[in-house]
């Protein structure tokens, strides 16, 4: 059996040794406060084995990770129909991009750009009475975890700045693709962006990717065997935005990025993983997460390809 645990370990310590690029999201001011070099990795598999390095406990802001677990919760609820919102083709485009939405009638290419993820949000503001409640509470079921709340400070410091966003879902009001009021859609989504999780929770959180549908423990079915696949298509094609076929070139696996600076990979059958480093590339993603995502796959073979 390979030794993930030496592997990780090793990938870990040599990565320390290189230059560590890239700047931490300064976009909104509360995630630049963040320690630039924190650095933490955790792998769970489906025998619920847990192998870590560096600050894998450590909770930072989750960002767009969360965007995954809406849209499973909509899918969950509405399944096809869902599609008449929201597109599921890559976009080629950065994850707040503005030009696309015109030109598309106000239905996002994809649920991963804001604007996508905007609509989810406005579609579970329909769907159930507490949204927030019933975000927190399936990550909180599904990292066996209590401990995973909203971060007021961050979701106030996103708001404040949070011109594009508003951009974005005002154009989609005028087209007629969000029902809500437009500050209480992004109020919501700013605070699901705000979620303060760890390694350890994420790699956890994401097991259900990893066994088509179902909780780390088994116990709870999230969705069917085609909703997880599709779900894990989306990662893979529009996980990383306009990096997103470099994501599958280099490592392989369906993923998703967040600017706090996290990337949950997720390989099927097998494991989820996640990967905590605050500096990001040029394209939002973390710079030495994707480094330590690829040589994992390469050292590891491990990958849907
Ligand atoms: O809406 C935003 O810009 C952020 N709350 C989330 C963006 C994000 O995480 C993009 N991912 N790499």
């Amino acid at each position: 059996m390979m030794d993930f645990g030496k592997i990780i370990d090793h990938i870990y310590q040599q990565l320390l040794l290189e230059k560590n690029l890239g700047q931490v999201a300064g976009y909104i001011p509360e995630l630049a406060t963040v320690d630039s070099e924190k650095f933490g990795v955790c792998l769970i598999n489906t025998d619920n084995q847990c192998f870590s390095a560096g600050d894998w406990q450590e909770q930072f802001s989750i960002q767009s990770i969360v965007k995954v677990v809406t849209l499973s919760l909509a899918y969950q609820k509405l399944d096809a129909q869902l599609w008449q919102r929201v597109g599921v083709e890559p976009s080629g485009t950065p994850f707040n991009n503005l030009s696309r939405l015109e030109s598309d009638y106000g239905i996002p290419r994809n649920p991963f750009s804001n604007a996508g993820a905007i609509v989810v949000c406005d579609v579970l503001m329909e769907l159930f009475s507490d949204p927030r409640e019933v975000v927190i509470s399936m990550l909180r079921t599904l990292a066996a975890d209590d401990d995973i709340n909203f971060t007021q400070a961050i979701a106030a410091s996103e708001k404040s700045e949070g011109y594009r966003n508003m951009a974005l879902a005002y154009f989609m009001k005028s087209m007629g693709n969000i029902k809500h009021e437009v500050e209480d859609v992004l109020d919501f989504y700013f605070d699901v962006c705000s979620i303060a999780v760890s390694c350890e929770q994420l790699a956890r959180i994401f097991m259900y990717l990893a066994k088509h549908g179902r909780s780390a423990d088994g116990k709870y079915s999230y969705l069917s065997e085609g909703q997880a696949k599709r779900i894990n298509a989306i990662m893979l094609t529009c996980g990383f935005y306009d990096e997103a076929g470099d994501f599958a070139f280099r490592v392989g696996l369906p993923g998703k990025s967040g600017v706090g600076g996290g990337i949950v990979a997720v390989m099927p059958g097998e494991f989820s993983l996640a990967v905590w480093s605050p500096r990001l590339n040029e394209k939002g993603n973390s710079y030495r997460g994707l480094r330590f995502l690829e040589h994992f796959t390469d050292a590891t073979e491990r990958t849907i390809f």
